[in-house]
C-alpha cells in the first residue's frame, strides 16, 4: 500500500481530491478505517468522551492519550496517523508544547500533532516546524475552550470574529501547519478560509466548501448517542444493534438457550 503522507494531503488540495478523515482510539477501529480508504486517522481528545466518559475534554491527560495513540498505531498501515494534543499540554511554554508533541512521535508513533488555538500558538508551530513535527491546525469552535465559549456553539457569526478567524487561519498557515481543521463555522466562511490558503482545510460542521471532512467516529456510527449535533451524518445505526445484540443474549442466557450442542465441546 502507498502510505498517505504530509506532502501527499497537500497535494490532494491542489489537485482537488476532498480529504476524508476519521478518528480512532482503538486498534480494531483503526484498522477498520485503514482498510476502508480514511485518508488520515485521528486520535482526538474526543477520546476522553467517547471512550473514558469524561464530560468533556478538559481532563483528557498526555498519558491516556498515548494509551490510545499506541494503540491506533497497530492498526494503521496506510493512513496519516495525527494525535490530538490535550488541555495542558502546549499551552504553558513551547519547551512543554515541544516535549509533548515529541512523545507523540517517539512513544505513540504518530506521524503529526493537532493543536487548538489561533495567533498564540504559532510559536510553537513554528518550532515543532522546525524539529520536523508536522502540525495540523485546529480553529473555529475549539473545543478545549467551551468554558470561554459558553458552550458548544457556531463561531464566527459576527463579522469581528470572522475577520479574526480568517487572519488567524493565515497566520497558522503562515507558521507551517500542513492543513488546519475548521470546526463548526458558516460554510461560507469555510469556503473564504479555504480559498484564501495552499494548504487544505479539513471541515467538521464547516460546509462543503472545506477540502476534506472529518467527523467523530462514534459519532457517525451512531454508536455515541448523547448528543447528536445537526453536523453529524449518522452511516450505521451501531448503539442500536449493540443494545438488540446484548439483549439477545442476555435473554439466551436466562432461557438456557446459549449455548448449544455446536458451541459446546
Ligand atoms: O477530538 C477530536 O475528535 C477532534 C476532531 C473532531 C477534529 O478534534
Ligand atoms: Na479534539
Amino acid at each position: 500500500v502507498k502510505r498517505i503522507t504530509v506532502p501527499v494531503i497537500k497535494r490532494m488540495k491542489a489537485q482537488g481530491e476532498p480529504i476524508a478523515m476519521l478518528t480512532a482510539y482503538d486498534t480494531l477501529m483503526a484498522e477498520l478505517l485503514d482498510e476502508s480508504g480514511v485518508d488520515i486517522i485521528l486520535v482526538g481528545d474526543s477520546g476522553g468522551m467517547v471512550m473514558a466518559g469524561h464530560e468533556n475534554t478538559l481532563s483528557v491527560t498526555m498519558e491516556e492519550m498515548l494509551h490510545y495513540v499506541k494503540a491506533v498505531r497497530k492498526g494503521v498501515n496506510r493512513a496519516l496517523l495525527v494525535a490530538d494534543m490535550p488541555f495542558l499540554s502546549y499551552q504553558v511554554s513551547v519547551e512543554e508544547g515541544v516535549r509533548n508533541a515529541g512523545r507523540f512521535l517517539q512513544e505513540g508513533g504518530a506521524e503529526a500533532v493537532k493543536i487548538e488555538g489561533g495567533r498564540s500558538v504559532a510559536p510553537l508551530i513554528e518550532r515543532l516546524v522546525e524539529i520536523g513535527i508536522p502540525v495540523m491546525g485546529h480553529l473555529g469552535l475549539t473545543p478545549q475552550s467551551v468554558h470561554l465559549f459558553g458552550g458548544y456553539g457556531v463561531q464566527g457569526k459576527e463579522a469581528e470574529i470572522a475577520e479574526k478567524l480568517k487572519q488567524e487561519a493565515k497566520s497558522l498557515e503562515d507558521a507551517g501547519v500542513f492543513s488546519l481543521v475548521l470546526e463548526k463555522i458558516p460554510a461560507r466562511l469555510a469556503k473564504e478560509i479555504s480559498e484564501n490558503l495552499k494548504i487544505p482545510t479539513i471541515g467538521i460542521g464547516a460546509g462543503k466548501y472545506c477540502d476534506g471532512q472529518v467527523l467523530v467516529s462514534h459519532d457517525m456510527l451512531g454508536l455515541y448517542e448523547k448528543f447528536k449535533p445537526k453536523f453529524v451524518r449518522r452511516y450505521a445505526q451501531l448503539a442500536k444493534t449493540m443494545r438488540e445484540a446484548f439483549i439477545n443474549y442476555v435473554q439466551d442466557v436466562k432461557q438456557r438457550d446459549f449455548p448449544d450442542d455446536h458451541e459446546s465441546y
